[in-house]
């Protein structure tokens, strides 16, 4: 009964590429954060958000699915990348078996809440697993600026797919599952129409500070200000995935700590970190400010690269507690959950002073709209054409010899 079952597995793998095919040919379909509240409440209707997802997971992952084919072969052939492309195309094949079974019927539904359950756990380390297909790739070849390129690229897109994935499994799996949420009544799977922004800051700064403790046996302290423009003196709320801006303020507040305590190491006292919330008609920002130092204008740019990081590169699966500074991905991958949703994350530093980390929000939620990678022809251009010469001069660093001067290039 068991070598049946492999047998029958491994022929549906094989189909795969086909299917592959098939439903990266659709774009995705993005929702806004106003559909997945009335998804949520006044329309929750778990057939109707399983005929959808039948549908739109196979798109999302096949779309993404056709650029992770596009990596270097050098990088694709990594056992970390052919472990995350194999995650990727079983758990496509699991969501397909159910395109053909009844939405009337009750145990179908069951059966699909488990299968998402256990697509999501299995996709839980695919961040640490790229970073280390990425890692060993890095180690091995010598880099070039257009394969640098294109790596940025492509896991920029893949990391913003796996949140919108996700996104996803847990608003059917969490509304679904049968029970409300005990600690938070009142949100719609994991979106909290009234999120309390200074609250989530708070909580933030709060375990950055533990593992800052730990780590330094001291903390700075933070200040909190907010400019409420819409209605003056009200605590600020936006509808938000309150697990998403909490990533992104811990990853601010670790980088910010970690510089604002290297910098002012002999100080008894260290300054603390300030946060200015503002809420506008349009945005909803939030400044993380420190003291610590600053970064030079030129290497902004690189602070967002997955090939950068100034801390040393932790293990996989080390078991030790989490570190202050790990793969470099903090930022990146923070920018990317802003982004998800029409937002942003900028840096503006000045070497020699400090940093503003500034997260941009969209202040409505018809505005808060999922942003979504599509594999098309312009997607494939750029992983084909990155290799050509800059069309930038190369300033030369050795002094320029004009004795030999000629004016034809
Ligand atoms: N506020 C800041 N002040 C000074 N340097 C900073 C600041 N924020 C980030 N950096 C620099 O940018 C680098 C990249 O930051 P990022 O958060 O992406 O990765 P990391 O902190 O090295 O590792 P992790 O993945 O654990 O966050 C840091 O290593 C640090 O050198
Ligand atoms: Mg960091």
């Amino acid at each position: 009964m068991k070598f049946v079952r492999f047998i029958m597995k491994n022929a549906a793998l094989a189909s795969a590429p086909k299917h592959i095919e098939h439903f990266s040919k659709f774009s995705p379909s993005p929702l806004s954060m106003k559909q997945f509240l009335d998804f949520g409440s006044i329309n929750a209707c778990e057939k109707t958000s399983f005929v959808f997802l039948r549908q739109e997971l196979p798109v999302r992952l096949s779309n993404i699915l056709k650029e992770i084919n596009l990596l270097p072969d050098r990088l694709l052939a990594t056992p970390s990348v052919q472990t995350v492309q194999s995650w990727y195309i079983q758990s496509l094949m699991e969501i397909l078996e159910f395109l053909d079974k009844n939405p009337d019927d009750h145990r179908v539904l069951g059966e699909f809440v488990d299968a998402l359950v256990t697509i999501r756990n299995r996709h839980n380390d695919v961040v640490p697993t790229m970073a280390q297909g990425v890692i060993q790739y890095k180690e091995v070849f010598p880099q070039d600026v257009g394969t640098n390129q294109n790596i940025q690229y492509f896991l920029d897109r893949f990391y913003i797919s796996r949140i919108s994935i996700r996104m996803l499994i847990n608003q059917h799996t969490l509304i679904f599952d049968g029970t409300t949420n005990p600690v938070h009544p009142n949100t719609i799977g994991s979106i909290d129409p009234q999120c309390q922004v200074a609250d989530v800051v708070q909580d933030a700064f709060h375990s950055a500070k533990s593992l800052c403790d730990q780590y330094y046996l001291r903390s700075p302290d933070l200040v909190l200000q907010e400019i409420n423009h819409k209605k003056r003196n009200h605590p600020i709320s936006i509808v938000y995935v309150p697990s998403h801006l909490y990533h992104m303020l811990f990853e601010l507040f670790k980088n910010a700590m970690r510089a604002t305590i290297e910098t002012h190491e002999k100080r008894k006292e260290l300054p603390p970190v300030q946060v200015l919330v503002s809420l506008g008609g349009e945005d909803m920002s939030i400044k993380v400010s420190d003291t610590g130092g600053g970064v030079p204008f030129r290497r902004i740019e690189n602070l967002f690269s997955y090939m950068y990081s100034t801390a040393p590169a932790p293990q996989v699966g080390d078991g030790a507690r989490p570190p202050l500074a790990g793969f470099g991905y903090g930022l990146p991958i923070s920018r990317l959950y802003a982004k998800y949703f029409q937002g942003d994350l900028q840096l503006y530093s000045m070497e020699g002073y400090g940093t503003d980390a500034v997260i941009y929000l969209k202040a409505l939620s018809t505005d808060s709209i999922e942003r979504l990678p599509v594999y098309n022809k312009t997607a494939l251009r750029h992983y084909l054409v990155s290799h050509e010469a800059d069309d930038w001069c190369v300033p030369s660093r050795e002094p320029l010899d004009l004795s030999g001067f000629k004016v034809a290039k």
